[in-house]
């Protein structure tokens, strides 16, 4: 794998659970793979007091805990590019001090690229590029200067559409990295080379042989310390404007005659314009909401949402969503994408699901059955892999159909661990390479599709909540909103 040129990475946030949980353990892994530039720096920087020898502690720590192997040599050498600079985020003169910081780490490695990682509360975000820029640290149209930012991007097309603005003064849009860590999956990118590295399944990828598409992203966990977020943000905010709606845009995009990162956005950007708007007074025709509630296993508590830290007791908040969506193009023109996501469901997986149509004549119709149609799944995760089933003459019986399956497992086959998705996304952004990041035409879109959903349903009446229990596959009004088209969910 190529080397990266040499990199300052500056992460604001530095000692919240992002940091601690995802962004050091992945820094750590590419560490250990060999393909982190030779001269590599980390600059910590978030509110809490901390000497330079704390924050490495803190690193040495988060990496111990959070990797699954440490090596001690390697990560000593880690550790050691750690620094750390005490920072209120909203003291314009303290991002003088990251400057000198800067300017002294310029001195010793000739100039590194440098990252600039948003892993704060999104209300800082505007605050700090603004201080960022105030400071001299941003050089627009100077590809050595990058900035990530994390999600959530905007709260609604305004808000999203406002941040980009903001960003976009300071920073080109080649030099902008917006993080959905769904793209940086090993699962998720495979799809669009299982799509287009194999001759037989994109002819048959269009409306006349697929009958319909299922993505389901269930989690078993519920929302966790997050209760403030959540209740502001849903689970539509949270999970489907950005990693549910990615996963559709690969999955139902056209195919794009290279991979240069301009390339995939736009094939992504079209089909996003392809997806028909639901209209804030049809809500309901399209889309369900759920949230769960209280459960007793064995003898503990499962809380309810209502009952979750720093929620409203009678909140209205979603942490289930089932929608309906249509692509209106030549390749997709009625065939339903069913699309669900939710908290403390039966278990966690996420998996694409396309339902083949009926063959078109049943010969054995006179035999007593007819075969089911063809299910092609992409699991993303966990049990990584692929699966197709399809129908077989059930041996020792006369006329008997059988559905087997064709399963690739990549445990089975491959003998490496999957990447984690921080580690390929921050190596990605070292490079430069743009490719696993939505473009702001992308997060626009998303939005401008999911806000009548918002606005529709602040304006129905609040639904009687909660609706399902917890570990199960979401309120009994989903299973009927797929039932009543004449379709299941597939539950893994
Ligand atoms: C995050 C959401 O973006 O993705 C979380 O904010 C969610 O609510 C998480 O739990 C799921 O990610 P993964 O990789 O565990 O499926």
């Amino acid at each position: 794998m190529k080397l990266p040129p040499p990199v300052t990475m500056v992460i604001f946030g530095a000692t919240g659970d992002l940091a601690r949980r995802k962004l050091l353990p992945a820094l750590y892994r590419l560490k250990t793979l060999g393909i982190l530039p030779e001269c590599f720096n980390i600059v910590g920087v978030s509110a809490r007091e901390m000497s330079d020898e704390a924050f490495r502690e803190f690193v040495k720590d988060s990496v111990e805990e959070h990797s699954k192997d440490v090596d001690i040599k390697s990560l000593y050498l880690f550790v050691a590019s750690a620094s750390f600079i005490p920072m209120d985020f909203n003291d314009r003169d303290a991002y003088r001090r990251l400057r000198y910081r800067l300017d002294y780490i310029d001195k010793l490695c000739n100039h590194p690229v440098k990252i600039f990682y948003l892993a704060t509360p999104p209300d800082y975000f505007p605050r700090i590029v603004r201080y960022l820029h105030a400071a001299g640290l941003t050089h627009k149209g100077n590809p050595s200067r990058r900035i990530i930012v994390e999600k959530p991007f905007g709260t609604d097309l305004g808000s999203a559409q406002k941040l980009n603005r903001l960003i976009l003064r300071y920073f080109r849009e080649e030099e902008l990295y917006r993080i959905d860590h769904y793209l940086g999956k090993e699962t998720v990118q495979n799809i669009l080379f299982f799509r287009f590295a194999n001759g037989i399944y994109e002819p048959l990828w269009n409306e006349k042989y697929i009958d319909h598409v299922q993505i389901t992203v269930a989690e078993r966990d519920g929302i966790g310390g997050r209760g403030r977020y959540f209740e502001a943000a849903g689970i539509l905010r949270d999970m489907v404007q950005n990693h549910v709606i990615q996963l559709l845009t690969l999955i139902a995009m056209e195919p794009p005659v290279n991979l240069e990162p301009s390339t995939i956005r736009a094939k992504k950007i079209e089909l996003l314009e392809a997806i028909r708007p639901i209209h804030e007074k049809e809500v309901d025709r399209f889309c369900i909401r759920g949230q769960y509630g209280p459960k007793i296993v064995e003898g503990h508590k499962i809380h309810s949402y209502r009952e979750e830290g720093d929620v409203n007791p009678h909140s209205a908040t979603e942490t289930f969503v089932a929608l309906k969506l249509f692509v209106d193009n030549w390749r997709w023109a009625g065939v339903p994408f069913y699309l669900r996501t939710g908290k403390r469901l039966r278990k966690r997986v996420t998996e694409l699901s396309i339902f083949y149509r009926d063959v078109p004549h049943c010969l054995f119709r006179g035999l007593g059955e007819c075969p089911q149609p063809n299910i092609l799944v992409l699991r993303i995760q966990p049990d990584e892999g692929i699966s197709f089933s399809f129908n077989i003459k059930e041996p020792a019986t006369t006329h008997n159909i059988d559905m087997v399956r064709m399963d690739f497992f990549y445990k089975n086959s491959y003998n490496v661990e999957l990447p984690l998705p921080y580690e390929r996304l921050l190596y990605d952004v070292m490079l430069g390479d743009q490719t696993l990041f939505p473009h702001s035409e992308e997060i626009e879109k998303a939005w401008r599709l999911l806000d009548p959903v918002s606005r529709g349903w602040q304006e129905a009446p609040t639904p009687v909540f909660p609706n399902y229990e917890p570990f199960s596959w979401g309120p009994i009004e989903a299973d009927e909103f797929i039932r009543k088209d004449g379709r299941v969910w597939r539950n893994p």
